[in-house]
């Protein structure tokens, strides 16, 4: 068989979130696997560091960025319009951008930031996944990696909308992946537990039980993920206490799985000292 110029060519992987925290770390795994990369973040400044030091890091890959807030349409759209004008399949999404917010649902949060996380955590993947899968699925392959959280499994008091997130997207990575599998377009859902990125600042979360407590390396996350992937595992639970945790919310009501997250989102209290 004749090598040409596109069986040379690496894979490409299109990660959201990519400028910091899990989505730095999956990038950097995947330029290190052989992927080139499109990174994609709001924050272009943050955005354009991210990929420098990652080309720094490893420069046989190449790397594409584009800044789009994803909690908009026209950002979903600015990334798969970006995405085709390559003129290269994506091999592998990771779609992995996210936010939290911290708060009593009634009486403390807003609720045009809790639009803004369903549009970013749920829609936003739903359309970016709709429109990369269905090219996956006319090409007969491709990777899809849908970043929920432990939470997608214990509803969240005081971030009651964020957990419900995290559900939604728990539930529609396994039901697509039922329906693709199949045909060679393999969907894994990615559930970490508390992980040490900038989720909890961003959150408002670093005072609470949860915010205070140790947290996994993103970077151990990443690669979790990543042979997850490359066994076409379902789903996979990042770290033993996570695993013991999700395993341990089996067997319990979800009035009872809020009650135990209820304690882990607490407000930290004050030293008595
Ligand atoms: N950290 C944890 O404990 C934990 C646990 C379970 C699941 N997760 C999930 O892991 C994913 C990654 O979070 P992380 O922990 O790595 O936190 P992070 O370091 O704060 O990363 C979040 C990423 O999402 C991007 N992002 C946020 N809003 C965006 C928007 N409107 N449009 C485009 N990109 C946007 C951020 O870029 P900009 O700065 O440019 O906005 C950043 O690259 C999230 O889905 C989160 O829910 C995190």
């Amino acid at each position: 068989m004749n090598t040409t110029t596109a069986d040379l060519q690496r894979p490409l992987a299109l990660v959201t979130g990519a400028s910091s925290g899990i989505g730095y770390e999956l990038s950097r795994k995947l330029a290190q696997r052989g992927y080139d990369l499109v990174m994609v973040a709001d924050n272009a400044e943050k955005l354009s560091q991210a990929a420098e030091t990652l080309s720094e890091i490893d420069d046989d890959a190449q790397v594409e960025v584009v800044q789009a807030d994803l909690s908009q349409r026209e950002g979903v759209k600015k990334v798969y319009d970006s995405v085709c004008a390559l003129r290269r399949p994506v091999a592998l999404l990771a779609a992995n951008a996210g936010v939290g917010v911290y708060g009593g649902f009634s009486d403390e949060t807003d609720l045009e930031e809790e639009i803004s996380l369903i549009n970013l955590n749920v829609t936003s993947q739903v359309h970016l996944v709709k429109l990369i899968s269905r090219d996956m699925l006319e090409r007969g392959g491709g990777d899809i990696l849908i970043t929920s959280s432990v939470a997608g499994v214990l509803p969240g008091p005081r971030m009651a909308v964020y957990a419900a997130s995290k559900a939604f997207l728990r539930s529609f990575g396994q039901a697509i992946r039922n329906e693709l599998n199949d045909k060679g377009v393999h969907v894994t859902v990615l559930m970490p537990g508390p992980t040490d990125t900038d989720f909890f600042e961003r959150a408002e979360m670093e005072e609470t039980v949860v915010g205070e407590a140790d947290k996994q390396d993103p970077a151990e996350v990443a690669e979790a993920a990543i042979k997850a992937l490359n066994e076409n595992q379902g789903h996979v639970v990042t770290g033993m206490k996570n695993k013991l945790q999700v395993g341990a919310a089996r067997l319990m009501s979800d009035e009872n799985k809020a009650k135990a997250h209820a304690k882990q989102t607490e407000p930290k209290q004050p030293s008595k000292h």
